[in-house]
């Protein structure tokens, strides 16, 4: 079907652009021996897992529905991780995963006899470092409950597990930077990583961000694995999808109050939360920086400060037009959700070949049955 005929909002994942992004990771594990889990909380379109299988090692989790749908639908290592388990969390995933890490010594305490001899244990360590540009995606913030302060580590704890994770990047597009991450841990950390099968180094690498030295990544990882001999591992989200999707809209009225607004229909915060969550404006494809013709993109919900960024364009934009916010793959389909009632987006696939194929569409029936299934009586 032609993509003008299809009724918007919908994200268009392109596999042409996906493969770039998975030769990449291709390289890096080839020169590294790193390996390499999909982070399911970025993005679980599994209904296109099977372009993605062939150049990764599996899934990680941050959840018990993650855990179950990585050995479900990608298989390889499934990883499980959570910032808390209950007991129930624990036992459903224990017989389902092959690696369980958990986030404090506590927690590792009181269940790991659940999970003794079904999969290998880990411990995410907070290495007190990290490379983030915003205080809410920091892992090292101050008090931050993610992983195990260095000072509170227990010696015998550490000589009881098999691996580590320790999680520091967010969008770290810069080499020197990580691999300075890299000899802070190896120093700090290195005597207790010397015992240890695996380490995981976490997500929030863009290796595939154009121009990045993925050489110089490599070099890095190996040295660290060869150095402390152990398996690494990498935990990529954004990296892995970043720039192969767009979510397509269409303007439904343009207003005006001092600047002009054209509401589309969608929302970010339906559709796009991170845009709001960390104020970071969307890019538009059909917008041209020296265009004469400047809009807010308003979303279509009741949220006052509800838009995806401001643009400017060659031409004025008519009602009706469509617009493609590009980018629009990471945390965004996990976060989808039915605020105001909107139209939920599409899921397509347009694949190498040209041909669109439908992932997911959602309905009326979907949203009701997210509220109530049952009515008292
Ligand atoms: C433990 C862990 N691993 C991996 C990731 C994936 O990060 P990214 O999508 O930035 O690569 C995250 C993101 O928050 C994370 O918390």
């Amino acid at each position: 079907m032609e993509n003008t005929k299809l009724t918007t909002p919908y994200f268009m994942i392109n596999e042409d652009a996906l493969l770039s992004n998975l030769e990449k990771a291709r390289q890096l594990k080839a020169l590294s021996g790193v390996k390499l889990v999909l982070a399911l909380k970025c993005f679980s379109t599994w209904g296109v897992f099977d372009i993605m299988k062939p150049y990764l090692d599996g899934t990680t989790s941050s959840g018990p529905f993650e855990v179950k749908l990585g050995h479900e639908t990608f298989g390889g290592e499934t990883h499980a991780y959570s910032v808390g388990y209950s007991e129930d969390d624990v036992r459903q995933v224990a017989d389902i995963c092959d690696k369980m890490i958990f986030n404090s010594q506590s927690q590792l305490a009181a269940y790991r006899h659940l999970v003794d001899g079904k999969a290998s244990i880990g411990l995410r360590l907070n290495p007190g470092v990290s490379y983030a540009g915003q205080d809410l995606a920091n892992p090292a913030r101050t008090f931050s409950r993610l992983g195990v302060q260095p000072e509170g580590i227990d010696a015998d704890v550490m000589a009881s597990i098999d691996g580590v994770m320790f999680h520091m990047n967010c969008e770290n597009k810069d080499v020197d930077a990580f691999i300075g991450l890299l000899d802070a841990i190896s120093n700090r950390f290195g005597h207790y990583l010397d015992a240890l099968k695996w380490v995981s180094l976490g997500g929030g690498v863009f290796f595939t961000w154009p121009g990045y030295d993925i050489e110089k990544l490599a070099f890095a990882l190996k040295a660290f694995a060869e150095k402390h001999q152990v398996q690494l591992y990498l935990e990529p989200g954004e990296a892995i999808i970043t720039q192969t999707t767009d979510l397509v809209v269409t303007v439904v009225d343009i207003v005006e109050n001092g600047m002009k607004t054209a509401i589309v229909d969608s929302a970010t915060e339906a559709h796009r939360l991170d845009t709001l969550i960390y104020n970071e404006p969307a890019s538009i494809g059909e917008a041209d920086d020296n265009g004469e013709h400047e809009y807010v993109i308003g979303s279509c919900s009741c949220l006052a400060g509800d838009q995806f960024c401001v643009a400017r364009f060659a031409q004025p934009l008519k009602i009706g037009q469509r617009l493609r916010i590009l980018d629009s793959a990471g945390y965004t389909m996990v976060k989808l959700n039915w605020f105001n009632g909107l139209r939920m987006p599409t899921v397509y696939c347009q694949r190498s070949s040209g041909e669109i194929e439908k992932l997911n569409e959602f309905g009326y029936q979907d949203f009701k049955r997210s509220l109530s299934q049952w009515s008292i009586q």
